[in-house]
């Protein structure tokens, strides 16, 4: 009896005094297994009192950046505490021709709930097998249950065929040859204006381009993906069929030639924000900040949201999700990735609160441990 007993104390103590009660940003996050959360550019869906974080499964060494296994669902009730509940969407291990075979770039996946379809519905960014970023398509995933398993259901370009709201006369003229040769993806490798400004024109039959990517739901319901587009130079926001599993053709281009990444949608006070990255790959760079009265826009750009020691770099990380908290008036949560490029598997989290200003922008700053 004595045993049974000190046996049990054992197990109360260890599981109360292991529990975690603050971020460390930067730190080694342990999941309920002690392993560190493997889920990079991600995002999380809040579902009936639960928090859901969905994200890339990196693997160590030289395939890091490739996706061998899939998307990771942990859940949460408190959000420092994570319970690894596996691979939410597998990639395809048989079929190397599958869009989502194991190799392929599956990347920043984002969940979001359907309340008409009563479906988990899952958005990423998908460059096939062996094609290195050329394909640059929106993948869509679904599932009954939140931690899945998710179905693959199509992959694509978006709005092929559809003119942004915001196209101007330009974007309709041919073409220049020029202009629908492939560029590298980066700045300075696009032909001067006005040429460099049709890469649309040159999409608008095979369907824009989307990498860096991340939803949005509005108080009404309406979805959002918002990504970048035409060569990572402009971002585009796209609003979703009402079972968000496709676009609606209705979209608008913003940040014209600005190439930002990881940019990452959310609401306060009803007006929309934006904190996005430079285009930098892994490496990181100072961040951006914008604020519009209306979805689609105007966008403002209010600067680096960051301040203090750090801040030019995002302190060393990138974007990757905005976390409204639950039950909590007015808190959020900025989380961003500090990518380590040499073994992907060991990016950090970086999770810092963001405060507002008397003008209602956000800031972010530097925090070697906090809690809400
Ligand atoms: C980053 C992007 C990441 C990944 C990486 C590859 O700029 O945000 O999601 O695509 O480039 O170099």
């Amino acid at each position: 009896m004595k045993t049974i007993l000190t046996l049990l104390f054992a197990i109360i103590f260890s599981t109360v005094f292991s529990q975690q009660k603050s971020f460390k940003p930067g730190a080694i996050w342990p999941d309920n297994n002690g392993v560190h959360i493997n889920a990079h550019g991600g995002g999380i869906l809040f579902h009936k009192g639960i928090y859901y974080w969905y994200g890339e499964h990196k693997v160590a060494g030289k395939n890091g950046g490739l996706a061998m296994v899939g998307v990771s669902c942990y859940s949460s009730r408190d959000l420092y505490n994570w319970r690894d509940e596996g691979t939410a969407l597998k990639v395809n291990e048989i079929d190397s021709l599958n869009d989502i075979a194991k190799g392929c770039i599956l990347e920043r996946a984002k969940v979001i709930y359907n309340a008409k379809t009563k479906k988990y519905v899952m958005w990423f960014h998908l460059d096939l097998k062996g094609k290195n970023y050329d394909a640059a398509r929106s993948g869509v995933a679904v599932s009954d249950n939140p931690t899945g398993p998710f179905t693959f259901v199509n992959s694509f370009r978006p709005n092929a065929g559809y003119w942004p709201v915001n196209v101007q006369p330009f974007h309709k003229k041919p073409v220049a040859s020029t202009v629908k040769e492939k560029y590298c993806g980066g700045k300075g490798c696009l032909p001067a204006p006005p040429d460099s400004l049709n890469i649309l024109g040159r999409d608008f039959k095979g369907g824009q381009m989307a990498r860096d990517m991340n939803l949005f739901v509005d108080d009404d319901g309406s979805a959002y993906h918002i990504y970048s587009s035409e060569e990572n130079s402009t971002v585009h926001i796209s609003k979703l069929t009402d079972d968000y599993l496709s676009y609606s053709g209705q979209y608008f281009r913003v940040f014209s030639e600005r190439y930002m990444e990881g940019a990452v949608l959310f609401k306060r006070k009803s007006k929309y924000y934006i904190i996005a990255s430079d285009c930098t790959g892994w490496a990181p760079n100072a961040a951006r900040s914008a604020v519009a009265d209306q979805i689609f826009g105007t966008w403002t750009e209010l600067g680096n949201p960051c301040v203090g020691e750090g801040s030019d770099l995002t302190f060393k990380s990138q974007s990757t999700f905005v976390l409204p908290v639950q039950g909590k008036k007015d808190t959020f949560i900025f989380m961003g990735d500090r990518w380590a490029d040499k073994n992907l598997i060991d990016s950090r989290h970086i999770w810092l609160p963001i405060k507002f200003n008397e003008k209602g922008n956000p800031i972010l700053e530097w925090k070697d441990e906090w809690s809400l």
